[in-house]
């Protein structure tokens, strides 16, 4: 790809220079007590900060945080990140109140060479998310003031068209940092010319989400397993009843026209665990996926669809996994995303897992981030990347 990334800017020297970074810093925090509960992103982005501070840069971090509706909103507050960040980066973060504010301003102002700030959170702005050209112009007509040049380095939103990933672009000179150029890298290798046989793990809980991916992959890939909330369309269409488990039944018809066409390629369980109620208490048993009663919902798949599963992962040489299995937050449905994932890892393939909830079961299952070969930090975005689709950030880093 044209893109420029950072060694170019480096080269080109950064000491007491103020450069913008748009990071991915939308990290999972727990309900009750809003603690961090996966830090991966934050990590994920250190080579590029850390180069940067090196470098003697004024280093200005923005990103956003789940999605608060253009007004600030406390529990949506980077605050908790910034404190992680210093941690990570063994140096203090100065952190902004606001995004484009006095507090920003004087934030920015502030710094000195190789001393790191984060701003609050960009979705505190209308003009950040906004449809309106000028409005998120304006708004990324503030964020540029804050930059003499400007690094992407949050892949996980690279497909949105928002004014931090789209706009800022336009207005500085800018490169790729490190995490956007290694995950670029990785997924062209999947949409080029992937080792064989090359399997495909779909799972979550929308079909619907995962249409387009699953139309793009068909021609591509040997064998395509399907588990997680998704199946059970699959299975619908096939004839079987699921239940009160997840189903699209707008999309049966869709679906039972995919499996007409993969040629044998689509892979659906064969079992199911199907539970009571969906808590993590409640009663469950191992049912045939062409059995499961009418009051039980599928929470996981099987033993039986684990272990096809892993003799179908077994021999590949490029592996990409995105969406749990089942619902791996409640211990007792989380044995098919762990069968799974210690498949993919044991698989000795070129590894990919995609997405923001796999990567957080790899880590909440203990399994070691080291057994696969890369981590997306990007749910949307790489699926998006797979369809060959156009990605507004991308695109803006190659104008
Ligand atoms: C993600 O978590 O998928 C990215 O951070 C993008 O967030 P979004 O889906 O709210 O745009
Ligand atoms: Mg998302």
């Amino acid at each position: 790809m044209s893109i420029r990334n950072l060694d170019d800017l480096l080269a080109e020297g950064v000491s007491g220079r103020r450069v913008l970074v748009r990071a991915d810093l939308n990290v999972p925090l727990d309900k009750q007590t809003g603690e961090i509960t996966d830090d991966g992103r934050i990590r994920a982005v250190l080579p590029t900060l850390g180069a940067l501070v090196s470098a003697g840069a004024k280093v200005v971090v923005c990103s956003h945080l789940g999605r608060p509706k253009g007004a600030p909103d406390p529990q949506f507050s980077l605050r908790p990140v910034a404190g992680r960040l210093g941690e990570l980066l063994d140096a203090p973060v100065h952190f902004a109140e606001d995004t484009v504010g006095d507090s920003a301003r004087s934030t920015v102002e502030a710094l000195a060479d190789g001393q790191v700030a984060l701003l609050e959170n960009l979705r505190f702005n209308k003009g950040e998310t906004s449809k309106d050209d000028a409005e998120r112009g304006a708004f990324a007509d503030q964020l540029a003031a804050f930059g003499e040049a400007y690094v992407d380095d949050a892949f996980g939103a690279v497909h949105r068209k928002h004014a931090s990933v789209f706009d800022v672009p336009a207005r500085l000179p800018h490169v790729a940092g490190r995490l956007v150029l290694r995950e670029v890298e990785v997924l062209s290798t999947l949409t080029g010319q992937p080792e064989r046989p090359y399997v495909v793990v779909l799972g979550g809980s929308k079909v619907s989400d995962k249409l387009a991916v699953i139309e793009a992959l068909l021609p591509t890939v040997d064998r395509l397993l399907i588990g997680g909330g998704m199946c059970f369309t699959f299975l619908k269409a096939q004839g079987h009843e699921v239940g009160s488990s997840l189903l699209e039944q707008e999309m049966v018809e869709t679906c039972r026209n995919l499996m007409e066409r993969s040629g044998g390629k689509i892979l659906l369980p064969v079992d199911v665990v199907a539970a009571d109620a969906f808590a993590p208490d409640a009663a469950h048993d191992t049912v045939p996926a062409d059995g499961i009663p009418s009051k039980r919902v599928g929470l996981d798949i099987g033993p039986e669809t684990v272990a096809g599963f892993a003799a179908a992962l077994k021999g590949a040489k490029t592996i990409f996994w995105n969406g749990p299995m089942g619902v791996f937050e409640m211990a007792a449905f989380a044995n098919g995303t762990r069968g799974v994932a210690e498949a993919i890892a044991k698989s000795g393939a070129f590894t990919v897992v995609g997405g923001g909830d796999s990567a957080a079961a790899v880590r909440a299952l203990g399994l070691d981030d080291s057994a696969f070969g890369h981590i997306s930090t990007g749910g949307g975005a790489s699926l998006e990347y797979l369809e060959g689709k156009t990605l507004p950030g991308i695109a803006a880093l190659e104008n």
